[in-house]
């Protein structure tokens, strides 16, 4: 028979009663001198070593869960589920592509389809344009607003963009063509059917049905559909950003809710929502060579391609930037959600240890958390990677020039300038080795025999972190909402997200903003790629959840 750990311990004498008894008393004095009298911040050091450990304010649910409404009833219908996958299908059929180098709105042929979008979702959504006022910002994004009873109440924001990334190449690996919209068994294919307009018109079947059924709102509704989200939303989502806050003001909003996100997964035996709360920051940084030209037959030793591989190379290589995790981060109530909720027989050990520590080490659960996935490192990390890389026209002239592109997310607790630091860094032993100059600055002994040159580009800082505790009621509403639609049983916890959304122009109109798909894992795919695809039902499940979402902040507290 083996030893149970409890029986290992000594069984306590009454000899150390009274000793236990002494400090006791002590403990007792201190907490009541502290909690009365308040000589040091206890409170405070409560909040810090307590709180965050019993998970309570982090992963706390509502109770009892929210019950779906009645209006929800209508989707279970053959009827609308039919009629649900048509809108879906005849948006997916206008290609509204958006490309890198779109021109200006009017002059870029490649826009047209846009009206024919907005056209489309008037037909299609009678109720709703016959409700709310409709404008155009920036060019083609769509802003509509259904105005409340209650005027001193914040709007609430939903948010899907029109445009989709390019289908173009690789037509014939898709199983349908992108932009037919085809219907096939339990699937929709084609492109943007997963990215966005799924939630697009997800957004306006739930208004339509609720305005259908005679609903009206309290709180007014904003819609804000982007033009140009593929392509950063410097036309469309920035402009509409800009129109809003000259309209509403700063911290206007109640909350906004977009996409992104990690969808709804089972991990560790429980069902879990994941909500993207922060965006990464961006930064490209565009690093040239340049060094004299001249005829291949007449070799320097070094060429701006040499000495670029090098620098490419070296980048590629190192360590440039490592996980970080602090207390404030997603992640980190991620591991505390999934350790309190998931099974226990299947929650790793690693992370059990580290909700469980009173001093978590950060750096190395940062690290394990890294570890478990590619997707998961870059919840946590900044990335870094070359993507364009351009030198030489001629196969007997040394290119006179070099240029490659590195695409960097950053990590939320980073910052734009931490980055172009770290490739400075790493890239002046090479202009001194080589002696080249950098930045316009000589760091060698010998005459410089050429430029390194970086050049920073489209700089975006991390974002805010949304709230995330059961005591902000847009985050309760959310919360609320995941129950109504997706089930009781489902547990909502922060996430991150590895690239940005059209957010990132309206991070100034709310501290609520909240980045979700809704939708199980596995039943939206392939997104920016071929086959791109989403099952009818998740469609319909997203329709649930915008219906329940907008009639649960309708009716929330204005404590926002
Ligand atoms: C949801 O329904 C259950 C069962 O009828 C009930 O016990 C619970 O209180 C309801 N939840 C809310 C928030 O009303
Ligand atoms: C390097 O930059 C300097 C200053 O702009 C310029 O005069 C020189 O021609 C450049 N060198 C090469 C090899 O392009
Ligand atoms: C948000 O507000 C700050 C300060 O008013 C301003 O500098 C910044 O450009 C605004 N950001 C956006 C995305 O509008
Ligand atoms: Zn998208």
């Amino acid at each position: 028979m083996g030893t149970l750990p409890y029986q290992t311990q000594p069984p306590s004498s009454s000899r150390n009663l009274p000793g236990y008894t002494w400090r006791l008393l002590l403990l007792g004095s201190l907490i009541v001198t502290g909690l009365f009298f308040q000589p040091w911040p206890l409170n405070r050091w409560l909040d810090n070593n307590f709180q965050a450990q019993c998970h309570g304010s982090v992963c706390a649910q509502p109770f009892p869960p929210a019950n779906r409404s009645t209006y929800s009833d209508a989707y279970d219908s053959p009827e609308f589920k039919k009629r649900s996958a048509l809108r879906l299908s005849g948006a997916v059929k206008i290609p509204t592509m958006s490309f890198d180098d779109m021109g200006p709105i009017h002059e870029d042929e490649r826009w047209k389809p846009f009206p024919e979008m907005h056209q489309y979702l008037e037909t299609t959504f009678p109720i709703v344009h016959a409700h709310a006022i409709r404008e155009v910002v920036g060019g083609y994004s769509l802003v509509y607003t259904l105005e409340g009873s209650s005027s001193d109440l914040k709007p609430f924001m939903l948010m899907a963009h029109m445009d989709v990334v390019p289908a173009l190449t690789a037509l014939d690996h898709w199983t349908y063509p992108p932009f037919e919209g085809k219907i096939d068994g339990d699937w929709l294919y084609g492109r943007g059917a997963a990215d966005c307009k799924n939630n697009l018109i997800g957004i306006l079947s739930a208004l339509e049905h609720l305005l259908e059924s005679g609903w009206k709102p309290r709180r007014s509704i904003v819609l804000a559909f982007g033009q140009d989200e593929e392509i950063s939303g410097h036309y469309g989502a920035a402009s509409v950003g800009r129109h809003l806050t000259s309209r509403y003001g700063e911290q206007s909003f109640a909350m906004i809710v977009d996409e992104g996100g990690s969808g709804l997964d089972t991990v560790y035996g429980r069902d879990f929502a994941f909500p993207g709360v922060a965006e990464k920051g961006y930064l490209n940084a565009i690093i040239t060579v340049e060094m004299a030209g001249g005829h291949s037959s007449v070799p320097t030793p070094h060429t701006s391609i040499g000495i670029l591989s090098k620098i490419v190379s070296k980048l590629e290589d190192y360590e440039m930037f490592r996980p970080h995790i602090k207390r404030e981060s997603p992640i980190w109530g991620y591991l505390n959600c999934v350790a309190t909720y998931g099974k226990k027989s299947q929650v790793p050990t690693w992370i059990q240890e580290a909700v469980a520590s009173t001093k978590p080490d950060f750096d190395s659960i940062a690290k394990s958390f890294a570890e478990t996935s590619p997707p998961s490192r870059y919840l946590v990390q900044t990335s870094k990677v070359a993507t364009i890389f351009n030198a030489g026209v001629k196969e007997n002239a040394m290119a006179e020039a070099a240029t490659v592109y590195f695409n960097n997310r950053i990590n939320i607790f980073s910052s734009t300038s931490e980055v172009a630091q770290r490739y400075t860094e790493l890239i002046l032993p090479i202009a001194k080795q080589y002696s080249l100059s950098l930045q316009g600055k000589s760091y060698s002994q010998e005459p410089s025999i050429g430029n390194i040159t970086i050049e920073w580009n489209d700089p975006l800082e991390p974002s805010p972190i949304s709230p995330t505790t059961i005591d902000n009621v847009a985050w309760e509403s959310f919360m609320k909402a995941v129950q109504a639609s997706f089930g009781s049983g489902v547990i909502t916890t922060p996430s991150g997200g590895t690239g940005n959304t059209d957010t990132r122009h309206f991070w100034n109109l709310t501290h609520n903003i909240y980045r979700w798909s809704p939708s199980r894992i596995g039943t939206r795919l392939n997104i920016h790629t071929v086959d791109e695809k989403i099952k009818i039902d998740t469609h319909i499940e997203g329709i649930r959840f915008y219906t329940e979402l907008i009639l649960i902040v309708d009716e929330a507290t204005d404590a926002f």
